[in-house]
Order: structure tokens, then sequence, then C-alpha cells
């Protein structure tokens, strides 16, 4: 039974991932997904294939996990997850109609349709492209002024689909934040993150703690990873003003250096354990 690692770029939590691969004498085959066509060549090269993505680019990896399953190959997280998890409005539709607290988010594909439901938040709104990470084009509406002008850029965009934005209540800006990971339905740990910009991304410079186990913030997490399909889920929340906590999106190829860190928790071996008993589960399946 083989083992891939889909990825073109080796970062920290892919040397981590190698290294505990190695430590348990599996050898994953590389795959760059750069380079990967699916030609009738390929028919038989993935079949059965345990693939980790870890690709950084979410179009990619959305686009090799759906070619990976469609070759016969078993993608972690798999392909339908990895659409979701990359996709910002289609992670609220799901997180909604698992009735998973998120915070009010409308759908802005066009400058007109984005004033109107920031107007209807109130100000300050947040606004968000629908694919994006790092905190990257997430945006702090203060102002009638400032809405005018980020929506003057979104609309300014290429595409349809990068002029499409959503438009999110805020949720105590600048306040820390969390970030939990799930594996297999356990959620294995939770930091809380604080001092970005008003953006948490470690990222963006932002410093992780670790917190307690707490029943509604890990119970979340692993709904929330559930909501979306996903194996192996980093799971962002914000707490609101009286309390309660709420999911703002699900990673699916999750950055954990920090998360390790803060906790002590060997994330990687949890992810390679997890892709290991798959590789098992196929074999006593054949
Ligand atoms: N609605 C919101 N209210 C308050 N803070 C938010 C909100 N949305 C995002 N943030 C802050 O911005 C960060 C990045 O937003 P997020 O939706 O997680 O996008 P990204 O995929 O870029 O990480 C969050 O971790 C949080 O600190
Ligand atoms: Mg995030």
């Amino acid at each position: 039974m083989s083992f891939g690692l889909l990825l073109s770029t080796v970062r920290y939590e892919e040397r981590r991932l190698l290294s505990e691969l190695d430590q348990r004498g599996l050898h994953a085959v590389r795959l760059d997904p750069r380079n990967l066509s699916f030609g009738p060549k390929d028919t038989e090269r993935f079949r059965g294939m345990t693939v980790l993505n870890r690709e950084i680019s979410s179009q990619r990896a959305a686009l090799a996990a759906e070619s990976l399953e469609a070759f016969g190959a078993r993608p972690v997280n798999d392909a339908s997850s990895t659409r979701v998890c990359g996709n910002k409005w289609s992670t609220y539709l799901r997180l909604k109609q698992c009735g998973i607290p998120t915070p009010t988010t409308l759908l802005a594909p066009s400058a007109e349709a984005g004033m109107k439901a920031i107007e209807s938040l109130g100000y300050p709104a947040v606004v968000k492209p629908l694919s994006a990470s790092w905190g990257n084009r997430v945006g702090l509406i203060t102002d009638r002024h400032a809405a005018d002008a980020v929506l003057e850029h979104c609309a300014a965009m290429p595409s349809a689909v990068a002029r499409t934005v959503i438009v999110q209540e805020a949720i105590r800006p600048g306040a820390p934040d969390l970030r939990g990971i799930v594996v297999d339905g356990v959620c294995v740990g939770v930091i809380s993150r604080s001092g970005g910009d008003w953006r948490n991304n470690v990222a963006r410079g932002a410093t992780v703690e670790c917190i307690a186990p707490n029943e509604e913030i890990y119970g979340l997490c692993v709904r929330a990873a559930a909501a979306v399909g996903a194996r192996i889920a980093g799971v962002d929340l914000v707490q609101g003003v009286n309390g309660g906590f709420m999911v703002l999106e699900v990673n699916s190829r999750v950055e954990f250096q920090g998360f390790e860190g803060a906790t002590g928790v060997d994330v990687a071996a949890r992810i390679v354990e997890a892709c290991v008993s798959q590789v098992i589960d196929v074999k006593e399946t054949i």
C-alpha cells in the first residue's frame, strides 16, 4: 500500500511530517501538484494510495484532491472537505446548516451587494475574499469611506470569483481568538492567539498560548470539523460579547508550528497516525 505527500513547498510542518513518516519506516512518494496532469498513463499510479494533502495553494489542493479521488487514491482530507474549507462562504453555509454558532455572514457578489451588506450589519464589519489565508485581504471596515474604498478595489479584480467577497459581523475585533486542531474527531488541543494587528494569525505576528481543555470549545471544534467533513482540521474561533464562542473558519491543511510550541502536542505524529490507520484499514478490507 503506497503513501503520498502532496506538496509544492516544504515548511516546518512538512519537515515534521516527513520526519514522523521516516520514524515509522514509511516512505512517502512526494507529489507536486504543479507537475501532475492526471493523464491516461496515470490510471494505475494512484490507485489505493493514501495521500496526505499539504499543498499550500487552496486551488491546487482542491483540484489535486478531486483528481486523486477520481484516479482511485484516498486523499486526506478528502476532496469535498478540501474544497469547502478553501471557500469561506461554502464553509459558512455548512456551519449554519449544522447549527454551529458562527458570525452572521452575507455574500457580496458585487460592490452594491457589499455596501448593502455592510450597512445592514453596521460598522465595524469584516470583508473577506472567498479564498485566502494568513489574514490576507481580511479587512475591518470602520466607516462608509473605508467601505467604498475596499469595495471599489474588490470590484476592480479580474474575475467574478475574485470580485465576490463575504461581509461578516465583527466580533470584538482585536480580542484574542482561538485555534483548535482536530484529528479524526478528537480535539487534540486549543491555543489562544493575540497581539497580531486585529487579525490574530500567527503569520501576522500573533503570539500563542495553550488554553486548558474546555468542553464547549473542544466540542465546537469537533462539530466544525465534522460539518465540513474534515478528518484533519484547524478551527478558528472568536468569543462574542456575551461569552459564547463562534466558529470563523476551518482550515483543511492546518499549520501547527506555533500550536506545537505552545501545547507540546505532537500534531505531526497525530496526523501521521491518522493516515497510517487509513492505510491499515485499506489493507484489511482487501
Ligand atoms: N468576524 C470577525 N470578527 C473578529 N475578528 C475576526 C473576524 N474575522 C476574522 N477575524 C480576525 O482575522 C483573522 C483572520 O480571519 P480568518 O477568517 O480566520 O481568515 P484567514 O483564512 O485569512 O485566517 C482571525 O483569526 C481573527 O483574528
Ligand atoms: Mg484563519
